[in-house]
């Protein structure tokens, strides 16, 4: 089973970026750990990360035939992009929404996303821990209905 990591703007800052909110884990740490246990369950994972929202479309595009599912933090396209709703519906592909704060208990802006009706589940709140609780959420999704 091959599953795409896909993240957004600024999650590259992990570990610098409010600490209080995100905590200290770095983008790299969370990647490498995720990677070792994917790898555990026989799952192959890719990781993406870019500031840039056309960036994100084309990496998903690249997953067609690829990726059997896909997790996604787009940070704050999440509560913007339509694009990367359309990109993430346009392939067709199942996908976790995940984020490392609770958005519903921030600023009434992160109350909207673009991504959850069409996502399969999301996991908000838990920190880095997140990561792997959609990785989980995901594969076992995808054994239950791939
Ligand atoms: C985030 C939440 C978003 O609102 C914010 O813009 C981010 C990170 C999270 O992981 O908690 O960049 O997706």
């Amino acid at each position: 089973m091959h599953v795409l990591l896909v993240n957004g703007p600024n999650l590259n800052l992990l570990g610098q970026r409010e600490p209080g909110i995100y905590g200290c884990d770095t983008l790299a740490t969370i990647e490498a750990e995720l990677t070792v246990e994917a790898q555990a369950d026989g799952i192959k994972l890719a990781c993406f990360q870019s500031n840039f929202e056309g960036a994100l479309v084309e990496r998903i595009h690249q997953a067609m035939g690829v990726s059997q599912g896909i997790l996604i933090n787009a940070g704050a396209y999440t509560h913007t992009s339509i694009a990367i709703r359309d990109a993430l519906t346009g392939v067709a592909i199942p996908f976790v929404e995940l984020h490392l704060s609770n958005t519903y208990a921030r600023e009434p802006f992160r109350h909207r996303s673009y991504l959850s009706d069409q996502a399969v589940g999301i996991v908000s709140g838990f920190g880095s821990k997140n990561y792997s609780l959609a990785l989980q959420g995901l594969t076992h999704y995808l054994r239950r209905n791939g």
